[in-house]
Order: structure tokens, then sequence, then C-alpha cells
């Protein structure tokens, strides 16, 4: 997809067709985007875990209490890893959770490039979720999002809610 129309028209999908899991290769494609993001001194602070298994899905469900979410087919949580971040030495800034937002979003793109619905979730319980997935502590769960392709007929919304420009943008 030409990059504009990509930016123009990639929404959340909150609508999944569960008997359509997305294939293996298309996956690392998404996945491969996310790599490829740019971070803070090339430190690639990020995990990435695809979850497709029915049992440890339906466990990384439960940590996020909407029943939308139910039907998707793969989950993917990204993860921050603090040590390995670039620090700033003038304030001691961290940036983590700038990288892993980063690849997020290029993985989010990806997905949409491939007709893959993806919707950002943070408001899951984190308790929850550290509990299902059980990683070791240098590891921060920073997002998930579901992976999957919209169940047939589901409409997003049309207009994308925006502020215009010129409230957001100051030309200096
Ligand atoms: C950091 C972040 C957290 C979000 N958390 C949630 C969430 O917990 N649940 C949800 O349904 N959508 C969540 N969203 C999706 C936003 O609601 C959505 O991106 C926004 O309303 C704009 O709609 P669009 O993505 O269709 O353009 C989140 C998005 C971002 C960037």
């Amino acid at each position: 997809m030409d990059y504009t129309e990509l930016i123009i028209t990639r929404r959340s999908i909150r609508s999944y067709d569960p008997d359509r899991p997305v294939p293996e290769a298309v996956l690392r494609k998404i996945l491969e985007a996310g790599r490829l993001a740019p971070s803070a001194h090339n430190n690639q602070p990020w995990k990435f875990y695809l979850v497709s298994s029915p049992l440890l899905l339906e466990k990384i469900k439960m940590c996020y209490k909407r029943e939308w979410i139910r039907d998707a087919p793969h989950i993917l949580i990204s993860a921050g890893l603090r040590r390995e971040a670039w620090t700033r030495d003038y304030d001691g800034y961290n940036s983590m959770e700038t990288d892993v937002a980063i690849a997020m979003t290029q993985i989010i793109l990806a997905a949409a490039n491939e007709g893959v619905g993806t919707c950002w979730v943070m408001a899951y319980n984190p308790f929850e979720l550290k509990e299902a997935l059980d990683i070791d502590d240098n590891h921060q769960l920073l997002a998930i999002t579901p992976l999957g392709y919209p169940k047939a007929g589901y409409q997003v919304p049309v207009e994308k809610g925006r502020k215009l420009l010129d409230e957001i943008v100051e030309f200096l």
C-alpha cells in the first residue's frame, strides 16, 4: 500500500475472525518491521511475544476484560528491557518506552499493510499479564495487540476524530 494511504486507512480493529489465523510467513513479515525499527543508540531494548497457542491465548485474554478480544487468533505482547535501553547522561532519561512504542508502531502499520488488523491495548491488568506470561523481571510488559483478520462485515467508524493540524502545529 502507498504510505500515505496506509497512514490514512489504518484503524484499530475490534472484531476478529477466530477461524482465520494469520499465516506464519505474514506474521514474520509483520514482526520484521519491529526488528528494523530505529531505537536510541540502536540498542533495540525490546522483546516481542507472539502468542497463538490456545491455552496461553486464553490466559492473556483474561487480562483484558473486553469481549471483543476473545476472537483474536494471535496476541502480540511487547516488552521493554530497561537495562539495555539508552540513557541520557544529562538527566538519566531512559528511552525504553519510546523505543518500544516506535517498534510497536512499525508493527501495527506493517500489519495494516498486510490486511491484518491490530488494536494497541494498554488497559489490561498488568499484574495478571505478568503472571500469565511468567517472564523475568528485566522484561517490562508495555503493550499488547491482537493480530488477525477483521470479521467479515466489520465496519470501523468513518470519522477518525483527530484534532486539526492548526490546533497541534505551530510554524515558528
Ligand atoms: C498507547 C495506546 C493505548 C491504547 N489502549 C487501548 C485500549 O486499552 N483499548 C482499546 O480498545 N484501544 C486502545 N487504544 C486504541 C485507541 O483507542 C485508538 O488508537 C484511537 O482511538 C484512534 O483510533 P484508530 O486507531 O482507529 O485511528 C490505544 C492506543 C494507544 C496508542
